[in-house]
């Protein structure tokens, strides 16, 4: 349970998804990259979701921000949570790629807490994946299995579990990492002012894939075809009863549905969903190069960079004559000659011509015009 040289292949066979473990030193001399009141500035904002949970006098108490102020609210033992951070501030955005052997499309976000001495959100249990980075001072996190633990709801914004057997305790120091599948109750408990990096994931559910591939009208209703029956006869009897279906008809009806979830249509409609982000809406990132002015510098070598939180999702294989990708819910489509420079810029931080990517490329009208796109979509930035 307690990892002290990581090994992501031995990490997914025996951990990932299955049991607890602390790692240690999973990041060597860790340095944070955001600190307690650039956090609460954050938290002041109004797209950020944050909130404070404090104890004190034996009494729990949440608040959920934005904040204008944090003097009635931080009292006691208390912890400033603030999620999406990866999204805002790009040293944060980077921690993720320390877990970049779990998809871009599982990963939810990175929240960032603060505690004081003492404090903590109580023993609970979440339904997603966690790493959580220890960054500057310690604190000491108590893991047990899951099981069928009573609830309580100390107040209205806060879930707690009565009681549980850790099969951790340790104390984490700066690198460290608690990783935590879902429903293993655990508790935090700052042993000096401290701060942590949870590197949440998310698992959806097949009812809302499919709820989402149906709601957002992704899947063009010409993929939708009509049921069909002329051999009837040979799927049911004729004495069978009219108000009965019996199970080849099920059978076929479910087939009637795969057929659409197995179209390419589909398939494009749930790369679409699964790459979505809810990244800010942020004009001032915005850019309006003309293809010249972007084949110019690019060929001067000036590199190009993603933007803080942009994770790229695509097939792997893909077999038409387009490579497809997403980004944040929006499809990108290319000739499939392309796929392997964009192959190199989707999932490199930073690439350059005739370095990461072969120089030629930027002579073909497609790739400039794509790669223009994406700046001036805010997805790249073009960086001296
Ligand atoms: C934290 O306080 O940083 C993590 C809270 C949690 O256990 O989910
Ligand atoms: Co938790």
């Amino acid at each position: 349970m307690i990892i002290t040289k990581f090994d992501k292949t031995h990490f997914l066979n025996e951990y990932w998804q299955k049991k607890p473990c602390i790692i240690r030193g999973f990041v060597e001399s860790f340095t944070d990259p955001i600190d307690e009141h650039e956090l609460a500035g954050l938290a002041q904002e109004d797209e950020i979701d944050s909130r404070i949970v404090a104890y004190s006098n034996g009494k729990w108490t949440a608040s959920q921000g934005p904040f204008e102020t944090f003097e009635d609210v931080c009292i006691g033992a208390w912890s400033l949570l603030v999620q999406g951070v990866d999204r805002y501030i790009d040293d944060v955005d980077e921690l993720t790629q320390l877990v970049n052997f779990i998809p871009n499309w599982r990963l939810d976000d990175v929240m960032i807490s603060f505690s004081n001495e003492g404090a903590g959100v109580g023993p609970h249990s979440d339904e997603y994946d966690v790493f959580i980075i220890q960054g500057k001072g310690s604190r000491r996190w108590q893991v047990g299995l899951p099981g069928d633990y009573t609830e309580s709801i100390p107040h209205p914004l806060l879930k707690q579990i009565d009681g549980f057997k850790a099969i951790i305790d340790e104390v984490l120091l700066p690198g460290d990492v608690v990783y935590i599948p879902p429903k293993h109750p655990h508790n935090g408990v700052a042993l000096s002012d401290c701060m942590n990096y949870s590197i949440g994931f998310r698992a959806p559910s097949s009812l809302e894939l499919l709820g989402g591939l149906i709601d957002e009208n992704r899947i063009d209703s010409a993929v939708s075809v009509r049921y069909t029956d002329p051999e009837l006869l040979s799927l049911r009897t004729i004495d069978t009863k009219s108000a009965a279906i019996n199970s080849s008809e099920l059978a076929k009806i479910k087939q009637h549905i795969s057929q659409l979830i197995n179209s390419e249509q589909a398939e494009n409609a749930l790369l679409q969903l699964l790459s979505r982000q809810s990244l800010p809406n942020d004009e001032s990132l915005k850019a309006d190069y003309s293809v010249e002015e972007v084949r110019n510098e690019l060929l001067e070598g000036v590199s190009l960079a993603r933007m803080t939180g942009v994770k790229p999702v695509y097939a792997e294989q893909q077999t038409s004559e387009n490579f497809v990708f997403f980004i944040d819910g929006n499809a990108f489509k290319v000739n499939i000659k392309l796929n392997s420079a964009f192959d190199i810029l989707l999932n490199n931080k930073e690439v350059s011509f005739g370095i990461d990517i072969e120089e030629d490329v930027l002579d073909n009208p497609e790739f400039v015009d794509v790669v223009t796109n994406l700046i001036n979509t805010g997805y790249w930035v073009l960086v001296d």
